[in-house]
C-alpha cells in the first residue's frame, strides 16, 4: 500500500469547554462538506489543543491546569482518489472518542485517546471530485489522572492501494529460536482479501539488500550468523513482504524487526539472548513536557538520549499505548519496553474515564494495540493494566484472566504482566492472572514473594516516587520523607517522597537483598504535565504535610490562592520538564553505570548569609570511597557501606568558596567533583543540542545559561528572558524552565530562568530552507545569539 503524511492543512475549531472558560454550542452540519470553515485556523497534526493554554488557576492541577477538556473538529479536503483503489485514514491516536465523517457520513469512531485505528474511506469517497473528511473529537473532563493533551496528537496517515492488499498491521514477525549459529524467523501474513491465484512472498533484508526469502502467508525463514538486537547492539532487519495476483505486484509492505530471544526466568530476571539484562527502567508518560501531547520524533529520541546518558535501558508505557514512533526509537536505540494497555478496567479511577468504555471497546483496544506493536524487538512483554482498582477482588482476577488470554491470544510469543499497588495482589491469588507480576512500591515484599512463588518471574513495575524540584535546597536538611517541601517546591536532596513512596535508596536495598528481581521501572524518568504531587488540587494536600507548623504554613498559602496549588506539572521526574538533570540523574547513573568514572556533589555552593552554618553534602559516585574538600581543607574520607548508595557529609559548615570531591575506586583514582561560590550574574551562554535541522518537523532544544564573570551557572539567576527568532525557516516553537508552578504559557517569547536556566525549542518549518538567528536577552546580562541551519526536507 501506498503510506502517506496526511498532516498538513487541516482546518480546527473548537466548542464545548473553551480555553479561557465558558462554552460555545455545537453548530449542526459540521461534518458536512457544505459547512462553511473559512474563519477556522488551519494548522499542520500532530496538534495538542491543551498546550495552547492558557494554564488557569480553576482547572485541576492533576490534569496540568490546562484547558485540554472540550470537544475539537477538523477538516480537511482529499483530492480525488483513483478509481477501483481501496483508501484508508490511519490514525496514530486522537484524544479522545474521535469520531470520523467522509462526506457527512460517519465511516468510523474509536474511544480510547491513546489507540491507534484506521479508517475505511472507500466505501463513503464520491466518483468524482474532492471528498470532505471531518473529525469530531471530545474529551470530557474528570477523565484523566494526568495532562492527556487534546486533539489530532499524533500522525494521520492516507493509505492507499489494490483490493487485494496486506491487512492493517497484518505482518507478524518473529524470532522463536535465536542461537549466535541461526536463527528461525517466523512470519503470519494475512491478506485483506482472498483471491484465486493470489501469492505472497517475503524476503529479509540487511542493510538494504536481501538475504534469504520464502513463500506463503504462513513462512520461515532460517538466518545463518544473524546479527542479533540488544541494548548494547540494536541491530534490526527488514522483512519485505510482497503480494502478487496473477504474476501481478498488487501490494508491499516492509516490517522492521530484530532477531533477538526474550526469556524471562523467576530465578534469573530477564534474559536477551541469554544474557542477563537488569531493568534498569523509568516509567514516563507520553508528553514532551513543553511540547505537550503532540507527537515530536526529535523531542522522543532527546529524552532517550538523556535517559541512555543516565544508563537506563528500559521503558515502561504508563499507563496507555504510546506513539508508534517511541517504539521505533526503542529499537534503533536499544531500551527495552513494557507496552502498557490501560490505567483502569471496569472500575475507574476518574468519574469520566476509560472504565466507560470498557466492556464495548477493550478488545479491539487489545486487538489493536497487540497488532501495532508485536514486531517490535524493544517490546519484552505486556502490562494489561496499572493498580488496576480490581487487584484486590476475585472479580478482578477473573477479568485479569481474560485479558491475559485475549493478548496471548493476539501475541502468543510475549508474556503479560500487570503494576499493582495492592499488598495484597500479591497473595490473593491476583498475581497467578498475569505471567509475570509486577510491585508498585513494594521492596519489602519482594522477599516474601519470593518465598511464596519460587517460579513466577517478579520486577518493580513503578518505584521510588522520590520528589525534587530543581536546584532547590532546604535547610535544616530533614531524614523523614515527609518534609524538604517548602514554597510549592521540594527540596533537591533526594530524601523526600509521598507516603506511599520512597527515596531511591530503600528501592536499591530491596533489590539488592532480591537479586531475582528483573529489576526496576522509576516513577518516573522525566516530569511530565498534571500530577503535582505533593501540592494537588485542594486541602487533600495537607495529608503530605507530617509537620503541623509545615501544614498549617502550605494551608495558609493555599488559601491566599482560592484553595488552589499554583503547581502543574510533576515533581517525579529525574529530568525536568525541560530535559534538565536534577541530581537524582546522577544518583540513578552512578549505580547504572558502575564502570563510568563519575562523581556529582550536592547542593550548589553559593550560598549568601549561611557562612557557619550546617549545609549537609551528599556525593553521588560510581566509586566505593570518595574525600572531600572545602577550599582545600580535608572533611574526611569516607567509604560507601554495604546497601547504602551515597556518600554523605552531614556536618559541613558553609564557607563561600570551592567545595570538591575526590572519589576512588578499590582505592585508586576514579572521579572528580566540584561546586564553586559563583559570583553576580553577567550573561547569558547559550547551547544548541543541534544548529542544522531538516525542514518540516526537526527540532533544536537551546539551553539558556545565565552566567557569572567565570562561566558558571549562577544558581540564584531568575531574570525575565526575551527570546527573538529572526529568519523564515524555523518558528519558536516553545519555552519554559522545568519550574512546576509557572504559570505562563510555554508558547510565547518571554520566560523567566528558574536557578539560572531556561529552554527554547526550535522547529523547522516545511518547505523552506534557511538559517535563523535566535536572540535571548536579559536585562542588564550581555545577549547571546545562536544560529541554526534548516535544510530542505
Ligand atoms: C502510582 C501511579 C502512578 C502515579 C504514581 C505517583 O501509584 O501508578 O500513575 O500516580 O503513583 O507516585
Amino acid at each position: 500500500m501506498n503510506r502517506l503524511s496526511f498532516d498538513r492543512g487541516w482546518k480546527f475549531a473548537r466548542f464545548g469547554l473553551l480555553p479561557e472558560g465558558g462554552s460555545r454550542p455545537e453548530p449542526e452540519g459540521m461534518e458536512k462538506p457544505s459547512f462553511e470553515d473559512g474563519a477556522w485556523r488551519t494548522l499542520d497534526l500532530p496538534h495538542d489543543w491543551g498546550i495552547e493554554g492558557p494554564f488557569r488557576g480553576d482547572l485541576p492541577n492533576e490534569t496540568g491546569k490546562l484547558p485540554w477538556a472540550g470537544i475539537g473538529w477538523y477538516r480537511k479536503v482529499l483530492p480525488q482518489q483513483a478509481a477501483g483503489k481501496r483508501v484508508y485514514l490511519d490514525f496514530d491516536g486522537a484524544m479522545s472518542h474521535p469520531k470520523v465523517y467522509v462526506n457527512g457520513v460517519l465511516a468510523g469512531e474509536w474511544a480510547y485517546g491513546y489507540a491507534s485505528f484506521r479508517v475505511d474511506l472507500t466505501p463513503h469517497l464520491a466518483s468524482t471530485g474532492t471528498n470532505l473528511i471531518a473529525v469530531r473529537l471530545d474529551n470530557p473532563p474528570d477523565s484523566s489522572r494526568w495532562y492527556p493533551g487534546g486533539g489530532l496528537y499524533r500522525h494521520v496517515w492516507l493509505v492507499t492501494g489494490n483490493a487485494v492488499h496486506l491487512a492493517h498491521n497484518g505482518v507478524f514477525v518473529h524470532t522463536p529460536d535465536v542461537t549466535s549459529e541461526r536463527a528461525t524467523v517466523a512470519i503470519a501474513a494475512t491478506l485483506e482479501r482472498e483471491t484465486a491465484g493470489v501469492s505472497v512472498r517475503h524476503e529479509v533484508q540487511w542493510k538494504g539488500k536481501g538475504i534469504a526469502q520464502a513463500e506463503g502467508l504462513k513462512a520461515s525463514i532460517t538466518l545463518p550468523r544473524p546479527q542479533l538486537w540488544s541494548v548494547a547492539t540494536s541491530n534490526l532487519y527488514t522483512l519485505k513482504t510482497t503480494v502478487w495476483v496473477a504474476g501481478k505486484l498488487v501490494d508491499s509492505h516492509d516490517t522492521v524487526f530484530g532477531v533477538r530471544s526474550v526469556v524471562w526466568d523467576a530465578a534469573k530476571g530477564v534474559l536477551i539472548n541469554g544474557q542477563r539484562v537488569t531493568l534498569n527502567g523509568v516509567c514516563n508518560h507520553h508528553d514532551l513536557g513543553v511540547l505537550g501531547g503532540a507527537v515530536h520524533e526529535r523531542a522522543i529520541e532527546r529524552q532517550l538520549e538523556i535517559l541512555k546518558e543516565m544508563g537506563c535501558n528500559a521503558i515502561r508505557t504508563s499507563h496507555n499505548p504510546p506513539a508508534p514512533e517511541l517504539l521505533d526509537a526503542c529499537d534503533r536505540m536499544g531500551f527495552l519496553v513494557i507496552d502498557e494497555a490501560f490505567d483502569c478496567w471496569r472500575r475507574g479511577k476518574k468519574p469520566n474515564d476509560y472504565h466507560l468504555d470498557f466492556d464495548a471497546w477493550h478488545e479491539r483496544d487489545i486487538v489493536s494495540f497487540v497488532h501495532r506493536d508485536r514486531n517490535h524487538p524493544c517490546v519484552i512483554a505486556w502490562s494489561s493494566g496499572n493498580e488496576i482498582p480490581e487487584q484486590g477482588n476475585a472479580a478482578g482476577a477473573a477479568l485479569s484472566r481474560e485479558l491475559t488470554a485475549l493478548f496471548h491470544r493476539e501475541d502468543p510469543t510475549r508474556l503479560v504482566s500487570a503494576g499493582c499497588n495492592n499488598a495484597n495482589a500479591g497473595s490473593n491469588g491476583f498475581s497467578e492472572t498475569v505471567d509475570l507480576f509486577g510491585y508498585n512500591y513494594k521492596p519489602q515484599l519482594y522477599g516474601a514473594f519470593r518465598a511464596r512463588y519460587p517460579r513466577q518471574p517478579l520486577f518493580g513495575s513503578e518505584t521510588s516516587s522520590c520528589v525534587s524540584s530543581y536546584g532547590e535546597y532546604f535547610f535544616p536538611v530533614e531524614q523523614d520523607k515527609s518534609k524538604g517541601f517548602y514554597n510549592f517546591q521540594v527540596s533537591s536532596y533526594d530524601l523526600y517522597a509521598p507516603p506511599w513512596a520512597m527515596k531511591p535508596d530503600i528501592e536499591w536495598e530491596g533489590l539488592d537483598k532480591n537479586p531475582s528481581v528483573a529489576g526496576e521501572f522509576v516513577w518516573t524518568g522525566f516530569d511530565y504535565l498534571g500530577e503535582p504531587t505533593p501540592y494537588n488540587q485542594d486541602r487533600s494536600n495537607a495529608l503530605n504535610f507530617s509537620d503541623p507548623k509545615e501544614r498549617e504554613k502550605a494551608m495558609a498559602l493555599f488559601e491566599k490562592l482560592g484553595n488552589h496549588s499554583p503547581s502543574r506539572s510533576s515533581y517525579f521526574g529525574i529530568v525536568d520538564l525541560c530535559g534538565f538533570k536534577k541530581d537524582r540523574f546522577y544518583l540513578y547513573q552512578a549505580r547504572w553505570r558502575p564502570e563510568l568514572p563519575m562523581a556529582h556533589l550536592l547542593p550548589h555552593w553559593s550560598w549568601p548569609g549561611r557562612d557557619g552554618q550546617i549545609t549537609p553534602v551528599h556525593l553521588y559516585t560510581s566509586g566505593d570511597e570518595a574525600e572531600l574538600f572545602l577550599n582545600g581543607k580535608s572533611l574526611g574520607r569516607k567509604k560507601r557501606a554495604p546497601l547504602t548508595y551515597r556518600l554523605v557529609w552531614d556536618d559541613v559548615l558553609y564557607a563561600p568558596g570551592e567545595l570538591k570531591a575526590v572519589a576512588y575506586k578499590n582505592g585508586k583514582h576514579w572521579a572528580e567533583a566540584i561546586q564553586r561560590t559563583t559570583s553576580s550574574a553577567v550573561a547569558l551562554k547559550l547551547d544548541a543540542d543541534r544548529k542544522a535541522l531538516t525542514g518540516g518537523h526537526d527540532l533544536s532544544f537551546i539551553t539558556v545559561k545565565i552566567v557569572d564573570a567565570k562561566g558558571e551557572q549562577v544558581p540564584s539567576a531568575d531574570h525575565l528572558i526575551h527570546f527573538t527568532l529572526t529568519g523564515s525557516a524555523a518558528t519558536l516553537a516553545a519555552v519554559g524552565n522545568g519550574d512546576a508552578t509557572n504559570p505562563r504559557s510555554f508558547q510565547t517569547d518571554e520566560y523567566p530562568a528558574f536557578h539560572g536556566l531556561a529552554l527554547a525549542i526550535i522547529r523547522a518549518k516545511h518547505d523552506t530552507k534557511g538559517e535563523v538567528i535566535l536572540r535571548v536577552e536579559a536585562a542588564g546580562l550581555k545577549t547571546a545569539e545562536v544560529r541554526i541551519r534548516v535544510a530542505a526536507q
